[in-house]
């Protein structure tokens, strides 16, 4: 699964999962600093733009739990010049107020549904930011034109579930993803959870009519 991560991805978004992970790379880079981090990170897709707009003086930290997912993150050109960190983003390895820039792509679905939780987790990383420092989250969305939003939906029951189960052999993990983003928050719903979390300038844009969205966050 891990080895047919990256490339499901690019197939079911068309490529845009591409140009959304290094807007999103790049927004965080505003935040400027030394030490930027990835959480969930996964393959490493996210923590590698980041690299990349970084001064080299800048550690880029990209974290997950599972390690066969970071071990192809490890295989990257750019990865001898990230830090990989085991760790639950839950619970994060990092002193208060100890980075610049926070960024996650396409894990929120995965860390939890529950406004309850998310808040807790967002508050986590509201802790390891400093004042001034940003948090960039790229997420699936919920398309506010109903038409849309029934087209996303049909799509990722008919398409996106039987061929992610076709190529990367597990059934549960695009059955996961096929049930989660029609349940999960609007941009406007998760700009809230993250002000409950105690983020201020929350900021969102959507991508490709609301299928996506980009969400930014200060920690004043
Ligand atoms: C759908 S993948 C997203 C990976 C990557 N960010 C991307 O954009 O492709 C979700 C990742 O989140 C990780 N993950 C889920 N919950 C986590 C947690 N509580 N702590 C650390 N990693 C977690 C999983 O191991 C997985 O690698």
């Amino acid at each position: 699964m891990p080895e047919t991560y990256e490339f499901l991805n690019h197939a079911l978004t068309l490529g845009f999962d591409v140009a959304w992970r290094r807007r999103a790379a790049a927004l965080a880079a505003e935040a400027g600093g030394r030490r930027w981090a990835d959480m969930c990170t996964g393959t490493g897709e996210t923590a590698v733009y980041l690299r990349r707009l970084a001064p080299e003086a800048t550690n880029v930290y990209a974290v997950d739990f599972s390690l066969p997912m970071m071990e192809v993150a490890r295989r990257k050109p750019a990865a001898d010049r990230i830090e990989f960190v085991e760790a639950d983003v839950k619970v994060l390895p990092f002193d208060d107020g100890s980075l610049d820039a926070v960024t996650m792509s396409f894990a929120t679905r995965n860390l939890n549904l529950s406004e309850e939780l998310l808040v807790r987790t967002f508050a986590e990383f509201h802790r390891v930011l400093r004042p001034g420092g940003l948090f960039v989250n790229l997420e699936t969305s919920r398309p506010p034109n109903p038409v849309v939003r029934k087209c996303f939906h049909a799509y990722v029951k008919l398409l996106v579930e039987p061929l992610g189960t076709r190529v990367s052999g597990s059934r549960a993990a695009y059955a996961y993803l096929a049930s989660t983003i029609p349940r999960f928050h609007g941009a406007e719903e998760l700009a809230g959870i993250m002000r409950a979390a105690g983020f201020d300038d929350v900021t969102y844009r959507r991508l490709l009519l609301g299928v996506a969205a980009i969400h930014r966050g200060v920690r004043r």
